[in-house]
């Protein structure tokens, strides 16, 4: 009578770990119906960031990038890439237009200087750029920089700006409301190095400058990385919120901060609320936390704590699934269906890095579940922020666009795009590619090309810094 009980009981969990599974993915729903409506109102939202400041979550902030590398550039520049998960310098030479070298230093930022003050990471960064450029060019040190900062930046002209707020768990108290060109031109020159800041960029706008550079069909570039953002070239006369400011016809390149974007038709589960009560930046970049990789793991590992809690599926020693941020997002992309037959790397990965003693293959494969839930939603919830972006240029093939351009063929039209997301996760990959297709149809879909844009952020802003160095070249948007 004993063993039935047991069991029954055991089957009793099983289902309640099931039921838990069910109702995540339900929660998680990404049917091309409600991919539209997340477009629409990426489009809607887009329009209110345009009109004025703070009239949308999506600041849509300008960054004076008027013009973009033609292929014209001469010369040595550098550049600085800060606000990923590493540190990295790049020295680029151009001749006659083409990127004939390109050397890169990368670096972990020590631990202590990422809550420190902005004077002591900006010292280090300063020294840093010294050492690299005195080894590559000797006291020959007058160059062009580009400072790729990829945070949300209010711009006051194409090389200086201030900090709005951080994100990605950035937590450096006294920065914010900071010009942080002129803060790093200051560690520049208190590290004896004759450089100056020529173009003060985010990663994403880099990334646009390198794609554009490669491709004249370029016209926006999106990172899906630690973080997620997107940017592209507007028309000026589009940018509402600044109608007088700009005297320069043609475009400007809008740094959407869609890690920022809400919208009520997101697919948010109790496991996105926990995990923003997590976070540094509570109520802040609700898109970024459901697609990048900072946070994916995190989701995921919410859940299997959840069931692990209600279930016990994991058994009695699944203490590490109550650390936060214990399942990093790499881990998350090597749990796989595709594996092996009995899932053993599965098994590893749960073992050495989660301490989760084997459990038995039904219960690995709910693992691997409630990681493709996770995975799934955020390429799909990418897709719509890019097709949002096609259908506020008039590019997604739709009848009437905002341009007011009626159907027609559709133009080819290229996206940058950069971020370990998207290039070392082929799974996630195939997700985005394919709810592009869906939402876009084929036919529309066969006109867009998503184009990996490798070190697109540091090489970018380094062409940056030579179309707007004092030499400043031709060429407008
Ligand atoms: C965060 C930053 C944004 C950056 C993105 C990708 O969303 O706020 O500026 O572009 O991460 O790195």
């Amino acid at each position: 009578a004993v063993m039935v009980a047991r069991r029954a009981s055991a089957r009793a969990r099983w289902r309640r770990a099931v039921a838990l599974l069910r109702e995540f993915e339900e929660g998680c729903a990404t049917p091309p119906a409600r991919l539209r409506q997340v477009v629409d109102a990426m489009v809607v939202e887009m329009h209110a960031g345009l009109a004025s400041d703070g009239g949308s979550k999506l600041k849509m902030l300008l960054t004076y990038v008027d013009a973009l590398p033609t292929g014209n550039e001469d010369g040595i520049y550098y550049s600085i890439d800060l606000g990923g998960t590493n540190f990295r310098m790049l020295r680029v030479e151009v001749v006659a237009g083409s990127v004939v070298t390109s050397r890169k230093v990368e670096l972990p930022i020590p631990e202590e200087l990422t809550n420190g003050t902005i004077e002591e990471l900006f010292s280090f960064v300063a020294m840093a750029l010294k050492d690299f450029v005195e080894t590559e060019d000797g006291k020959d040190d007058h160059r062009a920089l580009g400072f790729t900062f990829s945070f949300p930046v209010k711009q006051a002209s194409v090389s200086s700006g201030s900090l709005i707020r951080w994100t990605k768990g950035f937590s450096i108290g006294n920065a914010v409301g900071k010009d942080v060109a002129q803060c790093l031109n200051e560690a520049l020159a208190r590290s004896g190095l004759n450089v100056q800041v020529t173009a003060l960029v985010n990663d994403t706008v880099g990334t646009l400058a390198l794609g554009h550079y490669h491709d004249e069909d370029t016209v926006a570039a999106v990172i899906i990385g630690a973080g997620t953002n997107a940017c592209y070239i507007e028309r000026t006369d589009a940018i509402i919120k600044c109608q007088g400011l700009l005297t320069n016809s043609g475009g400007m390149v809008v740094n959407m901060e869609w890690g920022n974007f809400w919208s009520s038709h997101l697919p948010r589960t109790p496991y996105d609320i926990s995990l923003d009560d997590e976070t540094q930046n509570r109520n802040d970049q609700g898109f970024e936390k459901m697609i990048s990789g900072i946070y994916l793991g995190e989701i995921a590992r919410l859940v299997l704590h959840r069931m692990a809690l209600e279930s016990d599926v994991f058994g009695d020693r699944a203490d590490n699934l109550s650390i936060p941020f214990t399942l990093s997002t790499p881990l998350l992309a090597a749990i796989r269906e595709d594996d092996s037959p009995d899932l053993s790397e599965v098994r590893r990965i749960l073992q050495e890095h989660m301490k989760i003693p084997d459990i038995p293959l039904k219960t690995r494969r709910l693992v691997v579940k409630v990681c493709d839930i996770v995975t799934r939603r955020a390429a799909r919830l990418a897709a719509a922020g890019i097709v949002g972006i096609l259908k506020k240029l008039g590019r997604d093939g739709s009848s009437m666009s905002s341009s007011g351009r009626t159907r027609g063929q559709p133009r080819r039209t290229v996206v940058a795009i950069e971020g370990g997301l998207y290039q070392g996760y082929p799974v996630f990959r195939e997700y985005l590619d394919k709810a592009l297709v869906e939402i876009l149809g084929e036919e529309v879909a066969q006109t867009v090309v998503l184009r990996v844009t490798e070190d697109g952020s540091g090489v970018g802003a380094a062409l940056l810094a030579a179309v707007h160095s004092s030499n400043r070249q031709q060429g407008s948007i």
